[in-house]
């Protein structure tokens, strides 16, 4: 289940109704897709893609997405913070981020151009779909893992364009989590 935080207001949103109907009102698609399809342990990419095919292809037909894959991060990946730095300063794309997240954890931050900004953090179970042409940035949680799939409705439109308004520096990258609603602080 996600969590939203609005840190400029100091508010943090746990419940689904509510979490889904802050992202819509600027603009973020957010589902949860429950119950989660069974995946062996160690389950390949065509595996996953082909135990979510109903949702893949319900969301293909939705928004024209081309493709789908799997994207695999650890903390074994090699070059993972050069691959990280390319997402975590504000950007943009020429088409819409769509993350289903399999395993791990993640943290976006979106920016609307009028309104607070706002992070999200995601986990198993969670679709979130940040439509091109929005500002945002992407971390990793502290475990630096995650799996999730991918659409793309042109993989060579997955360019980030870099804002440099330097907004994503005024937010530290702290990653939410059921335990920080129950009051027993954030996860990192
Ligand atoms: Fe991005």
């Amino acid at each position: 289940m996600a969590t939203v935080n609005i840190p400029d207001e100091e508010r943090t949103l746990g419940e689904e109704a509510e979490v889904r109907d802050y992202l819509a009102r600027i603009g973020i698609t957010y589902e949860r897709w429950e119950p989660a399809h069974q995946l062996a342990p160690g389950a390949s990419a065509a595996e996953v893609l082909a135990a979510y095919a109903p949702e893949i292809d319900r969301l293909k037909a939705q928004g024209g997405y081309v493709t789908a894959d799997v994207i695999d991060v650890s903390p074994a990946t090699p070059g993972l913070d050069a691959m990280l730095n390319r997402f975590n300063s504000e950007h943009w794309h020429d088409e819409d981020e769509v993350r289903f997240i399999i395993e791990g954890r993640g943290l976006f931050h979106i920016h609307p151009r009028e309104g607070k900004v706002v992070s999200i953090t995601v986990e198993a179970g969670d679709l979130l779909r940040v439509p091109r042409g929005t500002w945002h940035w992407f971390d990793l949680c502290q475990e630096k893992r995650i799996r999730a799939i991918r659409l793309f409705q042109d993989a060579a439109g997955w360019t980030p364009h870099y804002t440099s308004s330097g907004t994503d520096r005024r937010y530290d990258p702290v990653c939410f989590g059921p335990s920080y609603i129950a009051g027993r602080g954030a996860v990192r």
